[in-house]
């Protein structure tokens, strides 16, 4: 851990032409939340001094998620180095560690950054520190000239690179640590002759060796590195990131039945013990308590479950849900913006929309909440120890009263007092011996329109 003053830089200027999207590509998202939202909590946890996102023009969305942390704008995109110098104004002259960060690059753990800074304070002084890493195919990434006495010496792009620096596979991530006295001075210095006719960041590395300063390399996994620029890259990084959550999730007492098969949002709140069964997917804003269990094949967002209820399989939670302890909720059910009280029962082929569910209460298969008129959303309230009966239309806004029995086929447009029936479907008629009589006339039918 560093005692020494940190600022932080993010590159996110760039287009990101590879995703072919309209979507600024650090917007696009992982695990429920924009890319560059993952790392700006990153950043937030080492509690900097001073943090500068750089951005293109037109891209105030990006300034949006990113706020409260200011933003500076690089309007023509000349390269890395240009980049960093971009945010110049707003970092100013600073006497402490100014890591260079990518937008595109989320997963780096707040360990790893922290191992930069320590070796930032070595007793080597380096001026820059680089976030080294060795990925299977070394590709375009630029390479890590290091001398045998594990100094480095230079960062070679990989199209400037000679065929024997090619060789190398100790790449750039990209993730810099740059002693903030020596930073401006040596960006200013930076050229562009090179074969994109860019100011490269990595260029810096071999000023200030000429300076006499020293550089080193900090070791990193690839998996945190992964440098998203494609929608393939973009599905690597989620992978990579649902495994991280997973993990967390079993670590912390939560039994994943078929792990790879359910899908976390980044703030997916997991009791102990609770149990989820394979396909699962958790959308943002869902915490789940003690002891429940989500069956198969559940889809839950914006949603709270309390402990000991049971969810699915096969049942969708919507936002502004909650399901209080020990309440059930069954297969092909459907619950928006409702309350269930503790034990209330809701097992099959329902809609509840904007509703509270009494204590106990149960409801009957092929229940809807009408809620909606088409123009505005109305309440259901059912009392206590209800009981509403299969195939029931709720025309909202309707309350139903403790201990109250709706019977099936109904739809209840008006109040139901507590303890009473309620029931408007038509009357049951039997006619004995009809359906005989009605099959030997038809046959007659029949027969004689044949002959004809
Ligand atoms: C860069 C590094 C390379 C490293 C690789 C790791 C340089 C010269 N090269 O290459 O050594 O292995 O990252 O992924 O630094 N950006 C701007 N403004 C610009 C140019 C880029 O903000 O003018 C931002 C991009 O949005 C991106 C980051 O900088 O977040 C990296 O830029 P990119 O063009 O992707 O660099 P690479 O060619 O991948
Ligand atoms: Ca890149």
């Amino acid at each position: 851990m560093t005692t020494s003053k940190t600022a932080v830089i993010v590159l996110a200027a760039g287009l990101g032409t590879r995703m072919k999207s309209k979507l600024a590509k650090v917007l696009h998202p992982l695990a429920g939340r924009p890319m560059i939202a993952h790392l700006m909590a990153t950043i937030d946890g080492l509690d900097p001094e001073d943090v500068c996102v750089v951005v293109g023009g037109f891209m105030d969305s990006i300034s949006d998620v990113v706020s409260p942390f200011p933003t500076a704008v690089q309007s023509d995109r000349l390269g890395t180095a240009h980049a960093v110098l971009a945010a110049r104004d707003s970092i100013g002259d600073f006497d402490g560690d100014v890591l260079v960060l990518y937008g595109d690059t989320p997963l780096i753990t707040p360990d790893t950054l922290e191992a930069m800074l320590d070796a930032r304070h070595s007793d080597l002084d380096p001026a820059v520190v680089v976030l080294g890493f060795t990925p299977e195919d070394a590709g375009e990434y630029g390479r890590l000239i290091v001398g045998e006495d594990g100094a480095l010496n230079a960062i070679v792009e990989a199209r400037d690179a000679t065929d024997d620096q090619r060789q190398v596979d100790l790449c750039n991530s990209g993730v810099m640590a740059i002693d903030g006295k020596v930073m401006w001075s040596l960006l200013d210095r930076v050229g562009n002759d090179n074969a994109k006719g860019e100011y490269y960041l990595t260029d810096i590395i071999g000023l200030a060796c000429a300076d006499g300063r020293n550089c080193c390399v900090v070791e990193g996994e690839p998996d945190e590195l992964i440098g998203i620029n494609s929608r393939i890259e973009l599905a690597e990084a989620e992978a990579i990131l649902q495994d991280r959550l997973r993990f967390q999730a079993m670590e912390n007492g939560v039994t994943l039945i078929d792990p790879t098969t359910v899908f976390l949002s980044h703030d997916t709140k997991l009791g102990v013990d609770v149990s989820i069964g394979p396909n699962v997917f958790f959308g943002p804003g869902v915490s789940i308590g003690d002891g429940a269990t989500i069956n198969a094949f559940c889809h839950i967002e914006g949603a709270r479950v309390l402990p000991k209820a049971s969810i699915g399989p096969f049942a969708r939670l919507r936002p502004g849900t909650t399901v209080s302890e020990g309440a059930r909720v069954g297969n092909f059910v459907e619950i928006k913006n409702a309350m269930l009280e503790p034990g209330a029962k809701v097992s099959h082929l329902t809609y509840i929309g904007d509703a509270h569910i009494g204590e106990g209460a149960n409801i009957g298969a092929g229940t809807i909440t009408c809620n909606y008129d088409g123009y505005f959303k109305s309440k259901t309230i059912i009392g206590k120890g209800a009981f509403i009966g299969s195939n029931t239309a709720l025309i909202a806004p309707v309350t139903i009263g403790d201990g109250a029995v709706v019977g099936a086929g109904s739809t209840i447009c008006k109040d139901v007092d507590g303890d009473a029936l309620a029931v408007t479907r038509a009357r049951h008629q039997q006619i004995d011996g009809w359906a005989k009589i009605n099959r030997k006339r038809k046959a007659a039918e029949k027969a004689k329109k044949k002959k004809d």
